[in-house]
Formats: C-alpha cells, structure tokens, sequence
C-alpha cells in the first residue's frame, strides 16, 4: 500500500450530487439570498482584488474560458464553456468548475463542482444588481429564454426583489413549459407569453437570457418603455448579443468590469469609450444608480470571477460540519519536501 496522504494532500471536493444536498439542507432562496451578500461584500472590496478579463478560447461552436481573481489571502478560478448548439445535442450550454487555494502555500483549499453554482451565482448577481437598480415597486418580470438559468433567476428575483410576477417567452415552446412546470409551485403568478413583446408588457424588470452565438435582437428600442430595469445576461462573448444597440444609447449601462464587458457584453456594439458605470461603485455609493423613475437602467452581466470566488467562498463558509463533500487526494505532498522522487519510487515498492 503506498503511504497515506498527508492532511494538506487532500482537497475538500464538493460533487453535484453533494452541491443538490446543500442546496436542499439551506434552501435555494436562503443561499441565493447569503450568496448575493457575499458577492456585495465582494464586489464593495472590489479595489483589492486582482483583475484580468477571463482568458477565453474561442471555437466556430462555442468558448472555453479560464476566470482567475484573488483578494491576496485566496485565490480563485473557475474553467467554464458555453456553447449554444449544445442544448440541440442533449448537453448543458454552460459546464464549470473551479476551485480556491491558499494565497499564502498555493495549496488549493476547495475544489468544487460549478455547473449548478454558476447559475446560482449568476443569478443572485443579476438580482443583487437589481436590488441597487430596478424599481423599488418592481413586481413583475419578463423572462426571455426559459433554458438552463431560468428558474433560477426567478427565484432569486423573488427573494432578493419581491418579484412575483413572471411573463415568459422563449423561441421554443417547449422551454417556457418547462419552465412553468419547474415553477408553477413555488408561488409565482405564470403568463406563457406568445412574444418578446407580449412578455414585456408590464414588466418592471425585463431579463434576457437567451443563448445563441450571434448578434440576435431579442429586444429592440420601440419595446422598451422608460423607467424598466433590464437585465441581459446571455449576451457574454464577441459577436453573441441579445439587445439592439439604440437600447444602449438610452440607457444608463452598468456593467461588472469594463475591459471584460467591452469585448463580450452588449457594449461591444459600442464605441470603446462609451460611457458606462461599474456596478461595485454603485454598491459603495461612489456613483449614482437609478436617478429617477423614467430612467432605463440596463444591467449588461457577462459573468465576472470575483462572483465565482465570492460563491465559492460561500460554499467553503457552509461546507463544514455539512459532510456534504469528499477528501480528494490531489495535491502530492511527501513528508521530505524535496523527495518527490522518493515517494514515487516507495509507492512502487510498496505496491509491489
Ligand atoms: N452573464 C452571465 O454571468 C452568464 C452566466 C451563465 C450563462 N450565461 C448565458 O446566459 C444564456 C442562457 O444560458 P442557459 O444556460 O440558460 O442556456 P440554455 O441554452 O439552457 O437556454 C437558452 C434558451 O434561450 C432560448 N432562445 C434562443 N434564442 C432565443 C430568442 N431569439 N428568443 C427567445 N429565446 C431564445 C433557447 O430556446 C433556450 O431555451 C447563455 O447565453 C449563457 O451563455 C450568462
């Protein structure tokens, strides 16, 4: 038998299986909810953090990206893709995981399943956005592409905004049944829309999450009335957008990292110095959010690391005492720092 692993050799690892357990110990709505929190907090520290634009491979079919951060104390990244034409193949659009390590020893800490995670991330970003600057009466949402993200983003809507309301549409029928069957017992009032236009009618707060790799026009300028709060999250890559870009001349952008979100958001049809404002100086009070109630804010989320860090920094927080993971032997670690090879060669032996 080779020796055992020392302690710093193993790695809390969380499964899918195990990431559904906790999700149903703390409740999908309370950990959307003290995520959101942790991204705030995160994104209020925002100056100390590393920040580079993820580091993408781009493919005919879709993008393989790496999204590294740290705070100096940890660092994070998540592996992530996204890739529209997968869903006609019977696979997920987006797959992730990601891990966090001691700054200090590089030793990673926490290596985590992030499929489930970044939709809970993305979510409770897009509603903890919102909570600076949608409507404070906002009770009824347009939901436009009813995949993977869908309910999600519902939820943590009603928890973090008191949305109540859902009007949805999709390309695909079937996707807004789905999304209504996932629904229709947690509370919410449901309207299959026929339309985009159908389903913004009334809406508060209108989120876009549609995937397609390509410019689409999910909404254009005449949709949009004043006052709403927009929402657009599928719009994440070069050339892979979702508003028409009159939308983003009259409203007020605000974005997570701009070097990021020129390149992949909606902004990408913009000049390069069109004006925006970064959301986390709107969580410090450093710049205004919504000014008044016929302003459109436009939230353009691409998705950025310091979010992953912070959900995985949550996990960590809620992961002791839960069980809910496996120790995996990652990290090899000889007792005699310099003896690699000796450790190589005593397995051998003892296995022999
Ligand atoms: N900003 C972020 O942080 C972030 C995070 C995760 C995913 N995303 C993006 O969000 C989008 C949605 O992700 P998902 O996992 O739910 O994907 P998905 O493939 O599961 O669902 C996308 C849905 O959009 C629908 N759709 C496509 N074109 C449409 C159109 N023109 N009008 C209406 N509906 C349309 C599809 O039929 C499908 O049901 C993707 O583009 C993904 O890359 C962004």
């Amino acid at each position: 038998m080779p020796p055992a692993p020392s302690r710093r050799a193993l790695v809390p690892f969380v499964s899918v299986a195990n990431i559904m357990s906790l999700i149903h110990r703390i409740g999908l709505e309370e950990m959307m909810s003290g995520m959101a929190d942790y991204i705030e907090d995160d994104f209020r520290r925002w100056e100390l953090f590393d920040k580079t634009p993820r580091v993408a491979s781009h493919s005919e079919v879709g993008v393989i990206e790496l999204m590294p951060t740290s705070d100096g104390a940890v660092y994070g990244f998540k592996y992530v893709n996204g890739h529209p034409k997968n869903a006609a193949e019977g696979l997920q659009t987006v797959t992730a995981f990601g891990l966090l390590a001691e700054v200090d020893t590089g030793y990673p800490v926490l290596l985590s399943e992030m499929t489930v995670l970044t939709a809970l991330r993305t979510a409770a970003t897009s509603a903890m956005v919102a909570r600076h600057l949608a409507p404070g009466s906002a009770e009824t949402m347009a939901l436009i592409g009813n995949g993977a993200q869908s309910e999600f983003q519902a939820i943590a809507f009603r928890a973090i905004c008191g949305v109540n309301r859902l009007r949805l549409y999709d390309i695909d029928p079937a996707a807004t049944r789905k999304t209504i069957a996932n629904l229709e017992t947690q509370g919410f009032e449901l309207i299959a829309c026929a339309t985009a236009q159908e389903a913004i009618e009334g809406a508060q707060i209108i989120t876009t999450c549609t995937a397609d790799k390509q410019y689409a026009t999910i909404l254009t300028d005449n949709m949009v009335g004043a006052g709403v709060h927009i929402n657009a999250i599928g719009g994440d890559c070069p050339g892979k957008t979702e508003l028409h870009k009159d939308i983003l001349s009259r409203a007020d952008v605000f974005v997570e990292y701009p070097p990021q979100t020129r390149v992949e958001g909606e902004i990408q049809q913009m000049p390069d110095d069109f004006a925006v404002t970064e959301i986390w100086q709107v969580i410090t009070g450093a710049a205004q959010g919504r000014r008044d109630d016929r302003q459109i804010t436009l939230f353009d989320g691409v998705g950025f690391a310091i979010e992953d860090f912070s959900a995985l920094r949550y996990l960590r927080d809620h992961l002791t005492d839960s069980g809910l993971y496996a120790q995996l032997d990652m990290i090899a670690d000889p007792d005699d720092p310099r003896d690699l090879f000796g450790m190589v060669q005593r397995a051998h032996g003892e296995a022999a």
